[in-house]
């Protein structure tokens, strides 16, 4: 480690120190309300990804690019609900959206129109002809996965180290396994991510690094006529923002097909941000299988799985079983077609590109004038710094982060008017309601922490 870097490292942790403090002191009410929450919930929170250090930030409302907490801190908001409002909160279409349904009533477990016009969208924009939907991501790649074994009538799945796709047990594998239990780079270990999951359930899901063809041609050699399916997140978005290889995606799809399985993309984040058409699009690699979700209902859970019609044709036949009493509920698929007809249009990626400009470009600005050892990816709505010189490959690329970094920088933001998703992992989303002036905040933050750092 250089000298410069080193003293980098120890100053910050005085600034973390400091910046916790005033965190702490401005967020007194959100404190008082999480502990009232932990005598009935777990935590104090609904989901374990909310329960983030130094501690959860209880929220009151949002609007256009801005939320409120309930100590009446404003933010812009870059975490934007991980990933899901890219239309920006109280969109007034959407508001008008669910304002007409709600008084039309909010379900019925019946189809309502809605659900064939957001399918044809989403097969115009994703070349995928049938679709079914879900209610959540991690329903949607569970369902991807009963799919694409029903298809074959085989049981193995491969998946990429350090990806998640939900909850489920099938996926919840090495999702960021500990360094010990990970095996080595290459021959991935196959690691339960939670206790809980039965050791046959894991020990049908293989795992190989992201970016590598050798390994991959290794573990189908391995399992000769065993393996369903590989799910691949095209663009890793929970790992910082880890971009695909030259030719990667296309070369993952003839490994799969010459093997006789299937390629499920997991487009929850990248769907619909990153390009209309999500990694799909950006790439030109169509797979079998997609799973989408977040940004697809503009704020209303949601999720949809397309695929091949010989593939889907297995839900016709009754041969798959893909259910769920909130699917296309009409609330949500209200919200879903005013997010894809209405609002996510080619003038909103023109913006999510010329926003990501001025941010990305200041950021690289900033690093270069203190010459600090990261780098910035922008993509579409979706961007983040990453805490070191060189491109992140993989997971154990990503391993010799010092996390120390993200923190500081995710409390500087905090405590200068940003909302970032918490964990180092985290990137932004931006929101067709985002401004200029939204993105300059963040780089002016970004800004003083540079001069901190230096210092
Ligand atoms: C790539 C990816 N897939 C699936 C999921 C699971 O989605 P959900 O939280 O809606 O179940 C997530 C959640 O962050 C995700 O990032």
């Amino acid at each position: 480690m250089s000298t410069s870097v080193q003293t980098m490292t120890e100053r910050v942790g005085k600034l973390i120190e400091h910046e916790e403090q005033v965190f702490r002191s401005r967020r007194r009410r959100s404190d008082e309300m999480w502990n009232e929450a932990k005598e009935f919930v777990s935590k104090g929170v609904p989901s374990s990804f909310q329960d983030a250090p130094p501690q959860p930030i209880f929220i009151d409302r949002g609007e256009g690019s801005r939320v409120w907490d309930v100590d009446g801190n404003e933010y812009v908001d870059f975490h934007n609900g991980f990933g899901v409002m890219v239309v920006g909160h109280a969109h007034p279409l959407i508001v008008e959206a669910l304002s007409k349904r709600i008084p039309m009533g909010t379900h019925f477990a019946q189809p309502v129109g809605d659900v064939r016009e957001v399918a044809r969208e989403l097969a115009s924009r994703f070349h995928q002809p049938q679709w079914r939907f879900a209610n959540s991501g991690t329903e949607a790649t569970l369902d991807a996965i009963r799919l694409a074994r029903g298809f074959t009538g085989r049981d193995r799945i491969v998946k990429i180290e350090a990806t998640y796709h939900g909850h489920h047990d099938a996926l919840m594998v090495s999702v960021e396994p500990k360094a010990d239990l990970m095996g080595p780079a290459a021959s991935p270990a196959s690691v339960p991510q939670s206790e809980g999951i039965p050791k046959v359930v894991t020990d049908l899901t293989s795992v190989v690094a992201f970016n590598d063809l050798a390994q991959l041609e290794a573990i189908f050699a391995r399992h000769p006529d065993q393996i369903a399916a590989l799910i691949v997140e095209p663009v890793m978005m929970n790992l910082g923002i880890v971009m695909p290889d030259d030719g990667y995606l296309a070369k993952v799809r003839d490994i799969a097909h010459r093997n006789g399985a299937l390629l499920i993309f997991d487009e929850v984040k990248t769907g619909c941000t990153i390009a209309p058409g999500g990694a799909t699009e950006r790439f030109g690699v169509v797979p079998d299988l997609i799973a989408l979700a977040k940004a697809i209902g503009g704020g209303i859970p949601c999720g949809a799985i397309g695929g091949r019609a010989d593939v889907m044709g297995l839900i016709d036949e009754d041969r798959v079983a893909q259910f769920g009493t909130f699917n296309g509920n009409p609330l949500t698929m209200a919200a879903s077609r005013a997010t894809l007809t209405k609002i996510l249009t080619p003038a909103a990626y023109a913006h999510f590109d010329a926003l990501g400009e001025v941010l990305g470009g200041g950021l690289r600005e900033v690093i270069a004038e203190h010459d600090l050892p990261f780098h910035v990816i922008t993509i579409g709505a979706r961007g983040g710094v990453t805490y070191r010189k060189e491109q992140v490959r993989n997971y154990r690329d990503y391993l010799t982060i010092d996390k120390s970094f993200a923190y500081v920088s995710w409390l500087y933001q905090c405590n200068r008017g940003v909302l970032m998703a918490p964990f180092a992992e985290e990137n932004w989303t931006l929101s067709v309601q985002h401004s200029e002036e939204d993105v300059q905040r963040y780089v002016d933050n970004f800004a003083e922490l540079a001069r901190d750092l230096r210092r």
